[in-house]
């Protein structure tokens, strides 16, 4: 049989085959990105169960609008106002079935074959699995602990400033590496694209997993140039089953997304959007994010002071001020692969941080979730891993 040749670059590799080896129930799997169940507020996700189910009769149970439910709509854009420092209408807002259909579509909208898109460098792996099925040339922006590198941007936009199409960042505790762009930072990356006609995508995922500090205003926020796509989820904040994001930017930009939808998969599913609604309607979100975020906080000071005791000296690592994700370094010379291998032998996992490259990888780095597990299982998992990386570096 003949395929597109799309699937050439989702043929099953070696990284694969071992990232399967982790699903064995008997692997302590440091690998996903998931956030805590035990924080899913279940007993009040029961009584939306009931309103939505009575009040709304059937209703719930059709097609939505392309745009998606207007009540949940009107409370992502007072949301956006709150949260995000910018007051949008609900007509700039549509629904998203996950953030991830939005990376989709944003490939889709904006990209064709050998167009180039500027990342940060490491970047979201679902992000460019999504953009990889447009046939783009990535461009990966150095980071440091401040966000992207001004003058490796500026670089870059010199070099490639015809081909330029799409910007893609993750400013807020991005995945892998969990690190936060500070407002200098945010400010002259618009001051550097201010005369360049390209879209840029914010994905926001996390930015409002904070456990510390005061929140950086969005390049959403501070874009007076409507070029700033900001891609906002409940999956982080609330559950990632109800799979109910939304794209904010401008009508026009949206008016793009919104001619797409219909062929993507008509709506997304009305059930869960007016879940999210009820569920916003009733109880006060921003406390269920407080817990969440407390028991986050907890997880990720348990863990660093695990790996500070008993990780050897030459594995070095962040202390994220939010996000989801440790992010490791090996020694130059040494491979998260080859210890991934290892790992498995005494059943645990992570993700070896070379997928998150495009085109360079960075062989000796790991991504770590702390966020999943219980604390009996996340010193388990360190236990098994520390022995392992003992054994590997001497
Ligand atoms: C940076 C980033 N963007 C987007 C997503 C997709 O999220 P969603 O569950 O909303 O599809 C994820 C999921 O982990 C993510 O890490």
């Amino acid at each position: 049989m003949k395929f597109a040749r799309r699937m050439e670059k989702f043929e099953s590799n070696e990284l694969l085959a071992l990232m399967q080896l982790a699903e064995n129930p008997d692997v302590i799997s440091f690998a996903g990105g998931f956030p805590a169940p035990e924080m899913f507020p279940l007993e009040e996700i029961k009584v939306v169960s009931q309103n939505i189910l009575c009040e709304e009769n059937r209703s719930a149970l059709q097609y939505a609008s392309t745009s998606g439910y207007k009540p949940l709509r009107e409370k992502i854009a007072e949301r956006m106002e709150k949260q995000k420092g910018r007051f949008v209408d609900a007509e700039q807002i549509m629904i998203t079935s996950g953030s991830q259909q939005a990376l989709d579509m944003s490939g889709m909208v904006f990209l064709d074959e050998n167009d180039v898109v500027f990342c940060e460098r490491p970047s979201y792996l679902g992000a460019i699995n999504a953009f990889n099925s447009y046939y783009p040339q990535y461009v990966e922006i150095e980071t440091d602990d401040q966000g992207m590198v001004i003058e490796d941007l500026l670089d870059n936009l010199q070099k490639y400033k015809d081909r330029l199409k799409m910007i893609y960042v993750i400013p807020d505790f991005q995945n892998p590496t969990s690190r936060c762009w500070s407002k200098e930072r945010r400010v002259e990356f618009l001051e550097a694209l201010k005369d360049y006609d390209v879209p840029i995508i914010e994905d926001g995922a996390y930015s409002e997993i904070r456990f510390e500090g005061e929140p950086e205003q969005s390049l959403f926020a501070l874009d007076n140039q409507n070029k700033v796509i900001f891609l906002g989820s409940f999956s982080k904040i609330f559950c990632p089953g109800f799979r109910v994001a939304w794209i904010a930017a401008s009508e026009e930009l949206i008016g793009k997304y919104l001619a797409l939808k219909p062929g993507v998969d008509l709506s997304s599913s009305s059930f869960s959007q007016r879940y999210i609604d009820q569920y916003l309607e009733i109880y006060d979100i921003d406390h269920h994010i407080k817990r969440t975020l407390e028991s986050y906080k907890d997880k990720r000071d348990f863990v660093y002071d695990y790996m500070k005791r008993e990780f050897p000296k030459e594995v070095t690592y962040n202390v994220p001020k939010g996000g989801l994700f440790f992010w490791l370094e090996l020694p130059e010379d040494k491979s998260a692969k080859e210890l991934l291998t290892l790992a498995l032998k005494e059943n645990v996992a992570f993700v070896p941080g070379c997928s998150f490259f495009p085109n360079k990888k960075m062989k000796n780095t790991i991504r770590m979730n702390f966020s999943n597990m219980s604390k009996e299982r996340l010193e388990e998992g360190l236990k098994r891993l520390s022995k392992v990386l003992i054994i590997y570096l001497k």
